[in-house]
């Protein structure tokens, strides 16, 4: 029953939920947000106080798109059924910067680089035109924060680190079909921090700057705002066109316990959820002893995401090549 109704909610109704000045909200849509952190329960006024807040934030970020005229032809062009790789090719050609990156991401240690990828065609095969074309959004959205320094920037590392260790991790326990979009999601995961920071939201800079570790900073923001920057995250996504699950597993980050297990996203949210720690982790120079590292493989979400001590002790240095391959690639 609950499984239906988050289905329910989540694809259907959080798209519609705000108004074009960002106030006005539906009941029925206020449920649905209300959903996301009540776990179905009847919402109080505290949370409806937060839904209205959190629109009030969307309103802010009404109309900005960080996509360019050539991602987006990207888009509508994968989106056709019958699409031309040809086609592909030739967008994301057109765009020197934007191949130049993709090669590179293709290159990278979180893609098995084996073999060097030195052209598009090349990158098209080893990740895939429909793949590309969702690492192109990306891109371009990690591009739109691209002038941050301080806080930003550490954020934007950590975004980089924390994609290429899940993709690492979705191989390692054998989620192949699974990794690419976790990979986005993941590189994407924190982007409402960023735009919290942009938009100049005062002291958050400050409060996101105490570099807390994962699982704690989601909660001092539900208490001064009464949402989280992964809800925030996964709204603006969605408002961006990125597709499912991405925005879903962005916005769940924080909550797993609101996904059903059923629900094939809630692997990947656990995966995800490894991931930010064990950056985190790495960032501060834990070694694969490290105690944190067996407390975080006993974890329920590394229990559930199927990784032993063992696998993540023995993954670790690994881990750590993959991420640092990462930070150099989306620096
Ligand atoms: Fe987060
Ligand atoms: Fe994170």
């Amino acid at each position: 029953m609950r499984a239906a109704r988050f289905g329910l909610s989540f694809a259907v109704r959080v798209p519609t939920m705000f108004s074009v000045d960002g106030t006005a909200i539906s009941s029925a849509n206020l449920r649905g947000l209300a959903d996301l952190w009540l776990d179905g329960a009847t919402p109080s006024d505290a949370d409806l106080r937060a839904a209205k807040s959190l629109a009030a934030k969307m309103a802010a970020f009404e109309g900005i798109r960080p996509f360019s005229s050539v991602v987006q032809q990207l888009v509508d062009c994968v989106s056709q059924p019958d699409f031309k790789i040809e086609k592909v090719r030739e967008l994301i050609e057109a765009d020197p910067a934007l191949a130049a990156r993709i090669m590179r991401v293709a290159n990278s240690a979180a893609y098995r680089a084996w073999e060097a990828c030195d052209s598009v065609p090349k990158a098209l095969l080893r990740i895939g035109a429909t793949n590309v074309c969702e690492l192109a959004m990306a891109i371009s959205a990690m591009n739109f924060f691209k002038d941050l320094d301080g806080v930003g920037k550490k954020i934007r590392d950590h975004s980089a680190g924390t994609a290429a260790v899940a993709r690492e991790l979705a191989l390692r326990v054998g989620r192949v079909g699974a990794s690419p979009k976790l990979f986005l999601a993941a590189l994407l995961h924190d982007v409402g921090k960023l735009l919290l920071i942009q938009t100049g939201d005062a002291g958050y800079a400050a409060l996101a700057g105490e570099n807390p570790a994962p699982n704690s900073l989601h909660l001092k923001e539900q208490a001064q705002r009464g949402y989280d920057h992964a809800i925030l995250g996964g709204q603006v996504l969605l408002s961006w066109n990125l597709p499912e699950p991405i925005p879903q597993i962005v916005a769940c980050h924080h909550q797993p316990k609101t996904v059903p297990r059923a629900f094939a996203i809630s692997r990947s949210i656990d995966l995800l959820r490894v991931a930010d720690c064990v950056d985190w982790l790495l960032e501060q120079g834990h070694d694969a002893n490290s105690p944190h590292v067996r407390k975080l493989a006993r974890s329920p979400d590394g229990t559930r995401a199927g990784l032993s001590v063992a696998d993540l002790v023995n993954l670790w240095d690994d881990l750590r090549a993959v991420r640092s391959d990462a930070l150099s690639v989306f620096k």
